[in-house]
């Protein structure tokens, strides 16, 4: 009789966290400053016209941006430069990428949304590139 609570109130707590991992993955900021900083700055630096800061647009910018899912123009994705496979492609030369290696694409695209929101120019924390 002893053990029957406890063994109940486990079986609860488990699905319990089960339940919310699964819900929602809550971004991690930092993550996606060392992301974008390292990653998408490093190439607009060498490739772009500017090192695109965060603070150059407002939250709402960067959520239509994000959302749009169209970079350089629509030439490509921003996703596709969050994706395990370009992480892979670069890895040997990029530190950040070879850290976040196998992060999963869905977890690493929400971490550099919520840096972007963050240092947006109306953000909690509005952040420069470097
Ligand atoms: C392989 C190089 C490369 C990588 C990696 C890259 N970008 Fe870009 N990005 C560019 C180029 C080239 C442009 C277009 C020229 C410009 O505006 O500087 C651009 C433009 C942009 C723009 C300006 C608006 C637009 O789409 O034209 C934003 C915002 C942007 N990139 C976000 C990102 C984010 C976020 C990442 C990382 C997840 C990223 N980029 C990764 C090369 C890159």
């Amino acid at each position: 009789m002893h053990l029957k609570f406890p063994m109940t109130l486990m079986a609860l707590m488990i699905g319990a966290t089960g339940m919310t991992t699964a819900q929602a993955y809550e971004g991690d900021w930092k993550r996606g400053r060392v992301y974008y900083r390292g990653v998408c700055t490093t190439c607009h630096t060498a490739q772009g016209s500017s090192p695109i800061s965060p603070n150059a647009r407002t939250m709402d910018e960067w959520s239509a941006y994000l959302k749009a899912d169209k970079h350089a123009g629509g030439k490509d994705t921003v996703s596709q430069y969050v994706g395990k496979a370009y992480r892979d492609s670069i890895k040997e030369s990029n530190k950040a990428a070879e850290k976040y290696a196998d992060v999963p694409d869905e977890e690493l695209m929400e971490d550099v949304r919520v840096f972007l929101l963050k240092g947006a120019k109306d953000g909690d924390s509005p952040a420069s590139c470097s």
